[in-house]
């Protein structure tokens, strides 16, 4: 992949561990962060456990600025904000959402989610950035999975978009990372179900006492 990835919120969970595993993929980052120096100690921390990264670190809507593939990774109460304060410097391009409307994120539980106007969070994504193609994707990969480098994380991929030059793109990033299979689930409304079945998941790791479940679709080469 040559082409430059920010990923907005990279300094936790989920961005921190998709930007180990695509530093990793040679793909060349900005972490974004609402603190330029937090964002500056998280790419430094990357570039610390893997061999030849190449990794920066900015303010949110600078690291926006600079690429053209943008993920945004942060919890579902700082999306609308986060989305705004990046909507300038990102006015096309490709966005990579990730959020899930969990209850967790607003005090609830983390196995419940909540009803998005828009029909998703994906879909509340493109209302706020019209100008870009929104791709949703990695909602039911486990942080903690992409964290641990000795692991291979072992799980589908589900994308929903209406572009489907878009997706192809997020597809190939995904599937970059050993152990991840990029699936088209379909168009943009279909990541109402996507975002929802992280919920599910969670109820799993909590019956189950694991923190690595994920899903495989069969019947599909
Ligand atoms: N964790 C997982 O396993 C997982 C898996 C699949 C999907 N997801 C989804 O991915 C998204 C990120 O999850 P996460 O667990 O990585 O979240 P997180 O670690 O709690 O937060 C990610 C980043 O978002 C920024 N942030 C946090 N609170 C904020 C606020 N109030 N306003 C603005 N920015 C804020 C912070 O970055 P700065 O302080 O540097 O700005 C933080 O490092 C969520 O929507 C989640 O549902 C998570």
């Amino acid at each position: 992949m040559d082409e430059k990835v920010a990923i907005i919120g990279g300094t936790g969970d989920l961005g921190f561990g998709l930007a180990l595993r695509w530093a990793k993929a040679g793909v060349s980052l900005i972490i974004g962060s609402r603190e330029a120096a937090k964002a500056d100690e998280a790419a430094g921390r990357i570039r610390a456990s893997i061999a030849g990264a190449n990794v920066t670190g900015s303010a949110n809507a600078d690291a926006a600025a600079q690429a053209r593939i943008v993920a945004v990774t942060v919890p579902f109460a700082a999306q609308a904000g986060t989305l705004g304060g990046i909507r300038k410097a990102f006015a096309s391009g490709i966005l990579v959402d990730t959020t899930v409307p969990l209850a967790a994120a607003v005090g609830g539980r983390a196995t419940r989610v909540l009803g998005v106007w828009e029909g998703s969070c994906a879909q509340a994504a493109q209302a706020l950035l019209p100008g870009v193609r929104v791709v949703s994707a990695f909602h039911n990969v486990s942080a903690e999975s992409l964290h641990d480098m000795d692991t291979v994380p072992d799980c589908d991929v589900f994308l929903c978009g209406d572009d489907a030059e878009a997706k192809q793109k997020v597809a190939s990033l995904v599937n970059l990372i050993p152990g991840l299979r990029a699936l088209d689930a379909g168009g943009l409304e279909m990541s109402r179900i996507c975002e929802s079945m992280t919920a599910l998941l969670i109820s799993l790791n909590r019956r189950y006492k694991t923190r690595h479940s994920g899903f495989r679709v069969t019947g599909i080469k």
